[in-house]
């Protein structure tokens, strides 16, 4: 698959995705957002791929945001069809039943920061900057920055970042949960791997099933969310993966897991 303004790279079960406008601080047109949901669609059934980091090319921007050229003319239909359709894409990327790490690697702004929010877990450079700054331009988050970044960050600290629309930097982002670690410029890439292989060396059941729990228990009350991670702790109790790794321990070897 080929795309305008992204890269995907596919190397030993993981795939980089790349958002690549950096002249734009590879902000999010429609174009790139239609090509977002293509790759991941593309991904979520590619069984070459185990995980995925998400990155922005260029020494600056993970993502600058929404593209505000096609934001500034948009009619109330057309603004309301734009956050539908990036909620959904953010949306997939959340539920791809596959680890996703943001690799934020510079400016994590408005849609940008709700990009990053959609994905399982963020380290940042330390010359990131993350931050809501839409109502600085008159609008508000669309893209469910209103609902991702208070169940990351506790609703007063959310509150501050979307109303004062002021970015925070890496380090207080780490400090309110924001983002999972900070890691040196030049090895934000390699460290973002390391991890996204620690999860990859777990069972690929248990990791979909871990995900699936966290993503829509979150939204279920806690008794429900206790009966729907009940049921899949037994699905996952057929897995030939369970079968594998128990007796792996026992035969105290490594376990080879087939993700079955
Ligand atoms: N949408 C469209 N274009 C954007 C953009 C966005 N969200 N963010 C940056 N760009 C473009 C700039 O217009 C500029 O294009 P040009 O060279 O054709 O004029 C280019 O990217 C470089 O950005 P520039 O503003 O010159 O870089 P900077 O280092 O001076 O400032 C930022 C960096 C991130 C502080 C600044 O670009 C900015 O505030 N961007 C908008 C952030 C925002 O409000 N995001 C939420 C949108 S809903």
């Amino acid at each position: 698959m080929s795309f305008e303004n992204l890269i995907v790279e596919t190397k030993d079960g993981i795939a980089v995705v790349t958002i690549n406008r950096p002249e734009k601080l590879n902000a999010l047109n429609d174009r790139t957002v239609d090509e977002l949901d293509a790759a991941f669609a593309a991904i979520e059934t590619d069984p070459a791929v185990r995980g995925v980091i998400l990155t922005g090319a260029g020494e600056k921007a993970f993502v600058a945001g929404a593209d505000i050229a096609e934001l500034a003319t948009q009619s109330p239909v057309e603004g309301r069809d734009r956050s539908i359709r990036g909620q959904r894409v953010l949306g997939r990327i959340e539920r791809l039943g596959k680890p996703v790490v943001a690799a934020v690697n510079g400016f994590a702004l408005g849609g940008g920061c709700e990009l990053a929010m959609a994905c399982h877990v963020r380290i940042a450079s330390e010359n990131a900057r993350l931050g809501t700054p839409e109502v600085k331009l008159g609008i508000m988050c669309g893209y469910a920055g209103t609902q991702r970044l208070p169940r990351l960050v506790g609703r007063g600290r959310a509150l501050e970042i979307l109303l004062t629309g002021e970015m925070v930097d890496a380090q207080e982002a780490h400090r309110i949960g924001l983002v999972n670690r900070v890691v040196p410029k030049g090895e934000l890439l390699a460290e973002a791997e390391a991890l996204l292989r620690k999860m990859l060396a777990n069972g690929p059941v248990s990791l979909r099933f871990t995900l699936d729990a966290v993503g829509r228990g979150l939204e279920m009350p806690m008794d429900e969310a206790q009966t729907y991670e009940a049921t899949l702790f037994g699905l996952i109790c057929t897995t030939e993966d369970m079968e594998e790794g128990t007796k792996a321990f026992l035969e105290k070897r490594p376990p080879k897991f087939q993700g079955k």
